[in-house]
């Protein structure tokens, strides 16, 4: 049995008929091949699922795609619109906020959902903000420096020209 969804990814509408047990994150990597979200748990523990629904960051591996029908949905796609990176994305490209790469777009989406709620939060807050996010590189030194620097950038919704990073903040 299958079941329509219509869900709004990064400003567009999308609709299509999944099963009742298909996670968010799949349909977003599988159905709509929105591969810079990634999935390295598929349990719900090391936040690199994590994407935007309804403006709140949530594990894309913990709902199921029918849960979502009718949301508004933000990807790390969607902060890159025409290859310009989001102040955050420049923060981490900036500050070294990442190595391998595989937790940042699940870094800078709950990144995005907390300066929205705090934009002058303190380092403190920044890395309860991170307690979901398991990054396996960097010590997490430079991410929350990342984040914190963002702070200080004109707008959190101004976008700055990509140069050659744009592609590995936001894959
Ligand atoms: S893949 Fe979703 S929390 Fe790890
Ligand atoms: S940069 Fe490699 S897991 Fe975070």
């Amino acid at each position: 049995m299958k079941i329509p969804v219509s869900i709004t990814v990064n400003g567009k509408e999308t609709s299509s008929e999944v099963e009742p047990r298909l996670l968010l994150v799949h349909y977003l990597r599988d159905v709509l091949g929105l591969t810079g979200t990634n999935v390295g748990c598929d349990t719900t523990q090391c936040g690199s699922c994590t994407i935007l629904v309804d403006g709140t960051a949530v594990k894309s591996c913990t709902i199921l795609t029918v849960q979502a029908d009718g949301s508004d949905v933000m990807t790390i796609e969607g902060l890159a619109p025409n290859g310009e990176l989001h102040p955050i994305q420049q923060a981490f490209w900036d500050n070294h906020g990442l190595q391998c790469g595989f937790c940042t777009p699940g870094m800078i989406m709950t990144a995005t959902e907390l300066l929205k709620k705090n934009p002058k939060a303190t380092e403190q807050e920044v890395r309860h903000g991170l307690e979901g996010n398991i990054c396996r590189c960097t010590g997490y030194e430079n991410i929350v420096k990342s984040i914190v620097a963002a702070e200080s950038m004109a707008s959190p919704t101004k976008t700055k020209k990509a140069g050659k990073s744009a592609k590995g903040a936001a894959s």
